[in-house]
């Protein structure tokens, strides 16, 4: 199969990239990871990335003027690459319109409920502050506002009684896991 070259753009852990790295390997999955991008060069992420002899790019935010002269450094990184995608999976960083005209849909991001629900930071304690009976993940379109274009995908998770935000952050990652590859499958399909 011809797979399509993706990138993947992380701040952090990185389980969300593992999943995506993982199902690329099966030969049906239409996508393969062929750089990883991340705004923090101490990413545990990127250890993984490297181990699978994948491309690591870092650059750190502090060294330039604005966000529009950050993003023009990482469009020329990903230039080479030629990616159909780029799959933002717990990157911290707001992207801006000077990327996305870049990538127009092209941009994809994955958070940690059931959207447009909850968008922004700390998503679980607020959840069930409010006292919601379910939560869950969506895959969808970057635009310019957080956590806001369209939704390609959901999975919903019920909340028991007994949830804290800790283990409801663990259901929903498990869940996320399945839904990221599977949204990734959705979109390069169009
Ligand atoms: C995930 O919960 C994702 O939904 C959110 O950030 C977290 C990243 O986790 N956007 P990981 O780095 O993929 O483990």
């Amino acid at each position: 199969m011809n797979k399509k070259p993706i990138g993947v753009f992380i701040s952090g852990r990185g389980s969300n990239l593992k999943s995506i790295v993982n199902a690329c390997k099966n030969e049906k999955f239409p996508a393969k990871v062929v750089c990883v991008f991340s705004d923090n060069a101490n990413a545990e992420g990127l250890q993984f990335a490297s181990k699978n002899n994948i491309d690591t790019h870092t650059l750190d935010f502090n060294n330039f003027e604005n966000k529009g002269h950050y993003e023009v450094e990482i469009i020329k990184l990903l230039k080479p690459y030629d990616i159909e995608l780029i799959c933002l999976a717990g990157y911290m960083k707001i992207i801006t319109n000077t990327l996305i005209s870049c990538y127009p849909n092209r941009i994809i991001n994955i958070h940690p409920s059931l959207l447009p629900k909850y968008k922004g930071l700390n998503t679980h304690q607020r959840v069930l502050d409010a006292r919601e009976v379910e939560s869950g993940c969506s895959v969808h379109y970057v635009n310019s506002k957080i956590d806001d274009g369209e939704i390609i995908m959901q999975t919903s998770v019920p909340i028991e009684n007994a949830d804290n935000s800790n283990t409801l952050s663990k259901k929903i990652l498990k869940a996320e896991h399945e839904l990221y590859p599977a949204a990734i499958i959705k979109v390069l399909k169009k």
